[in-house]
């Protein structure tokens, strides 16, 4: 059977982390969907489609590796309709360690689907999309933080002070 990896997130937007956690996710299984799970009462400060674009030509045209969007589920029904055999999530140090063990217990408890922890790059450590975006934001530099095309839409969508 095909071993197939979901990779959850908001991706609002992509980081170089979780660019080097995706990638380092498919050397792991056959096939990984990248999920961006979005709820459609909150805009975000990408359109979801954008997201998903970005997501796209960050990685590349890799067979293995599919993007899809999900609004308002759960992840293991996310997981259960792209027949996933894992859930993979990237670790920047202990905080996100206790934000990501009860769910991935809860997911557990729901549906048996188990989740891979796989510890993030420590150059990126520091990186989040909301930290991204609010340096950018106040005029800091995240260059070497985020993939180039999503500097250039950072400068688009956050006109920087
Ligand atoms: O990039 P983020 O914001 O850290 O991603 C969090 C996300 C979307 C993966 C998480 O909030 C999630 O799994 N949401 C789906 C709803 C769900 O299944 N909630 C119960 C988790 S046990």
């Amino acid at each position: 059977m095909a071993t197939r990896a979901v990779c959850p997130g908001s991706y609002d937007p992509v980081t170089n982390g979780h660019v080097d956690v995706i990638r380092r996710a498919v050397q792991l299984c056959d096939e990984v969907v990248v999920a961006i799970l979005h709820n459609p009462a909150k805009s975000g400060t990408f359109p979801v489609a954008r997201r998903e674009q970005l997501l796209r030509e960050c990685l590349g045209d890799d067979p293995r590796v599919r993007v899809e969007s999900f609004a308002d589920t759960l992840l293991v029904d996310v997981c259960a309709q792209v027949e996933a055999t894992s859930i993979v999530k990237g670790l920047r140090g202990g905080t996100d360690f206790a934000y990501e063990l009860p769910m991935a217990l809860m997911n557990r408890h729901l549906t048996g689907i188990e989740t891979v922890f796989l510890p993030g790059d420590p150059a990126f450590e520091h990186v989040s999309s909301s930290l991204v975006k609010e340096v950018h934001r106040f005029g800091g530099d995240v260059s070497g933080l985020v993939p180039d095309v999503v500097l250039a839409a950072l400068r688009e969508a956050i006109p920087a002070r």
